[in-house]
């Protein structure tokens, strides 16, 4: 057998890790893949991240499970490398380490979780965990509700089913060709999800033999831009921004923020998902997944972007007569907001750029001006923003420093800065905060 080409497979299962629970699954319908293709899978681990368990930040963890990534294909023998991940986190890390690793590289994410619902509404984490821990702290919601809310929120093995980092960065990657087509929706627990992970073994095999494409082919100014196009239309996570430099940065390219803006002003957010619209993963799959959005997109694409099963993006856009009606994936002329999800902010207090998710920000607050309620670090913030004694009302704006990526250590996801106890207890849903960390 170990004169067959060896498709190594990453095996990022954890007790920890509730969001790659079908990884031993999928690393099996993998194995399947590649040995049906007549190759040798070798499964090897290395660490997994899960974002709620993650101390200090995940962000600084990100860097060494890219490390730990890159470092073990190198280190052991190998033709390819399957990567299996999906949590936040774990995407990046791990095609930034294929890409340094400079080996042929299949990207599986593991899918998203299928939706919850709780008293005949639909539930998905983790819009609507922050949504509702909020009516919690504002008393709408007792200690019973919340407690099985909890349960609700999370029903499935897989990651976050709304637009967040996770689904973002899944999304991406299969834009960018690192994955197989739908291989970004598919829901977690699917049997589909299986049969994409086994034929991903498959393209592996093939992958798995001199000369075959290495990731910094896929990695390219066109595909990073064909990325940025995406999470802008999808309504994606500020936090894709930041792994996308990563990404880039590891084949040598750069991220132009100033282009990204601009793609902002000009391809409107198309994908109806939480947090800025509607729906979830699940839907979005159904809806027609990638292949449905780059048909919408097309004209704003570049098609000619490698994939890694061969060909081009162009051979991915679904077809007129496999499309059927649905109100998720919008047309260019029927958006759901009327310019993309994010902008690049510059001035006094982010000289080098902030960015801003507007899609889901209160369009009343885009423009305010307020007294600044100021917290010194995320200790400070956890101390006094329920103090009754806290001096401040709902036109302040609520500053958090010391939290960026020096600061917290690694950038922690603390901007999403709760509504101060005695202003949720009025009503108060939405104020502007400002800080150096993310969300
Ligand atoms: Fe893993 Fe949200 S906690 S994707």
């Amino acid at each position: 057998a170990l004169e067959r080409p060896i498709v190594g497979i990453v095996d990022t299962a954890s007790d920890y890790n509730p969001c790659h629970g079908n990884a031993p699954q999928l690393i099996e319908a993998v194995k399947r893949g590649v040995m049906l293709s007549g190759a040798l899978p070798m499964v090897f681990p290395t660490i997994s991240i899960h974002e709620s368990f993650a101390h200090p930040t995940s962000m600084v963890l990100r860097n060494l499970m890219a490390m730990d990534t890159e470092e073990m294909i190198r280190a052991q023998p190998m033709d390819a490398v399957v990567v299996i991940g999906g949590c936040d986190k774990t995407l990046p890390a791990q095609i930034m380490g294929a890409i340094s690793a400079d080996l042929p590289t299949v990207v599986v994410p593991v899918g998203s979780m299928v939706v919850g619902h709780h008293k005949g509404e639909t539930l998905g984490a983790c819009t609507d965990c922050r949504r509702l821990w909020s009516s919690h702290r504002a008393g709408d919601i007792d200690a019973v509700e919340i407690d099985l809310v909890n349960g609700r929120l999370a029903p499935s093995v897989g990651t976050c089913m709304v637009m967040g980092t996770a689904s973002t960065m899944a999304i991406i990657a299969e834009v960018m060709g690192f994955s197989l087509p739908f291989a970004a929706s598919i829901p977690a627990p699917h049997a589909e999800r299986v049969r994409s992970a086994e034929a991903s073994g498959r393209v592996a095999a093939a992958l798995a033999v001199p000369g075959a494409p290495l990731p910094g082919a896929i990695v390219t100014p066109a595909s990073i831009r064909n990325a940025m196009v995406v999470m802008q239309s999808i309504g994606g996570s500020t936090n894709g921004i930041i792994h996308l430099a990563a990404i880039a940065g590891r084949a040598g390219h750069p991220v132009d923020l100033a282009e990204f803006d601009r793609i902002g002003r000009e391809v409107p957010v198309l994908v109806d998902l939480k947090p800025s619209g509607e729906h979830y993963m699940e839907h979005f799959h159904q809806a027609g997944g990638v292949p449905r959005l780059l048909a919408e997109l097309s004209g704003v694409l570049d098609l000619t972007t490698p994939v890694v099963d061969g060909g081009t993006l162009g051979d991915r856009v679904m077809k007129p007569e496999d499309m059927h009606a649905q109100d998720v994936i919008r047309p260019l002329g029927r958006p759901v907001t009327g310019q993309g999800a994010m902008a690049v902010l510059s001035g006094n207090l982010c000289p080098r750029g902030a960015v801003i998710k507007h899609s889901a920000a209160s369009p009343a607050l885009m423009r305010h001006t307020g007294r600044a309620v100021v917290f010194e670090s995320v200790a400070d913030l956890a101390m006094r923003i329920d103090d009754p004694a806290l001096d401040v009302s709902a036109e302040d704006v609520l500053v958090l420093r010391n939290a960026g990526p020096r600061g917290a250590p690694g950038m922690p996801e603390a901007g999403y800065i709760p509504i101060p106890k005695k202003l949720a207890a009025l009503g108060v849903k939405d104020m502007v905060r400002l800080s150096d960390a993310r969300m």
